[in-house]
């Protein structure tokens, strides 16, 4: 029997910081604002000619370098975004031909911020079933290309990045023990971009009317998220026959830190056990998990035998959750 763990980890960030007092030279907002209702205090923004594969094939380049695995070696490489540089074809192609993945399949996964648990669970499926050995997953998001910087409830929130992870067998003892993957698509319009697809293509009337930029009903996604971060974490536990005093290290995706300290309540967990960078970085969408998951790797907050949960949501609706012996 394969048993599939995490491998090797790898981040990319771009270098430009937009803090909270540049924002509020730009729209009506505040520091204190967005200080207490989101806990962001900086973000890092793409330069204008950058898209998500310059991110992405850096993360892949760090994680594989990590991992001591070769580009010709990867089976299967799932790009999770939802800015891709194009919507066809599909980023991880990009990024193949770029790290020289030559005999690697590749595709990319539309789940928003939940994308880069959808991609593990997919990768840990692929390598169970005997059919790939190494697969690389990167979740790469540039929502600053589609932010609407007129909008003040949306431009705050999010930053630019990317995250990756190589996935492949490990030893008993070690790897996935259990997943959790859902959708709710009666709430497909809480978080989406109108414009651009075959339902609505661009025009120059859908861009006047700014329906090419994100939308999110804000309010309603809170509700969402502190729900369904709960929920999926309490059902990874409880299929790998674990307790919330079982965990080491819990990764939330970084949206909120009031949808963070939640979930940190709820399962009565010190802040040490909590892994946030939002404060540095925003909501960097799919990426959020893998920079947070790299960045505890590499400082060695996050150990050899440690048992994290890794629980993200986000447009779709859609969630998700991984329980992991690194
Ligand atoms: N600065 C100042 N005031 C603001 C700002 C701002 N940047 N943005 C909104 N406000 C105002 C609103 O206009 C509103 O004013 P009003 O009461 O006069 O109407 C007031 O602040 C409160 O607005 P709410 O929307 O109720 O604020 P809330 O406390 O809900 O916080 C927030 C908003 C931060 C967006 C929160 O709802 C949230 O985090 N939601 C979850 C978002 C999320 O997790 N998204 C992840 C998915 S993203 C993806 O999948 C790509």
């Amino acid at each position: 029997n394969v048993r599939a763990g995490i491998l090797g980890t790898g981040r990319a960030l771009p270098e430009r910081v937009l803090t909270n007092a540049d924002l509020e030279k730009m729209v009506d907002t505040s520091d204190e604002w967005i200080v207490t209702r989101t806990g962001i205090r900086e973000r890092r923004i793409a330069a204008p000619e950058e898209a998500t594969s310059d991110y992405a094939v850096r993360a892949c380049e760090l994680a594989l370098a990590d991992a001591g695995i070769a580009a010709e070696e990867v089976d299967l490489i799932l790009c999770a975004t939802v800015t891709p540089d194009m919507l066809f074809p599909a980023t991880a192609c990009l990024v193949q031909d770029r790290i020289g993945a030559t005999k690697a399949a590749a595709m990319d996964i539309s789940a928003a911020c939940s994308g880069f648990l959808y991609g593990l669970a997919v990768a840990h499926a692929f390598i169970i079933s005997g059919q790939y050995r190494y697969v690389l997953v990167v979740a790469g998001d540039i929502l600053s290309k589609i932010v609407d910087w007129e909008d003040r409830s949306t431009c705050v929130l999010f930053g630019d990045g990317a995250g990756a992870a190589v996935v492949g067998p490990v030893e008993a003892g070690r790897g996935f023990l259990s997943f959790d993957l859902g959708a709710d698509g009666s709430g497909a319009m809480h978080i989406c971009q109108p414009a651009g697809g075959s339902r609505m293509p661009a025009t120059a009337e859908t861009v006047a009317q700014r329906l090419h930029y994100l939308k999110m009903e804000g309010r309603e996604t809170f509700k969402f998220a502190v729900k369904v971060m709960a929920a999926s974490t309490e059902k990874v536990l409880a299929q790998a026959g674990l307790t919330k005093d079982d965990i080491d290290l819990l990764i939330p995706h970084q949206a909120n830190i009031r949808i963070i300290e939640a979930a940190r309540q709820r399962f009565g967990l010190d802040p040490d056990k909590v892994v946030v960078t939002i404060d540095r970085y925003g909501n960097t969408s799919a990426s959020s998990i893998p920079i947070a998951l790299d960045e505890a790797r590499r400082t060695g907050r996050a150990k050899p035998g440690d048992l994290v949960v890794m629980v993200g949501f986000g447009g779709g609706l859609t969630w998700g959750a991984a329980a992991v012996r690194l």
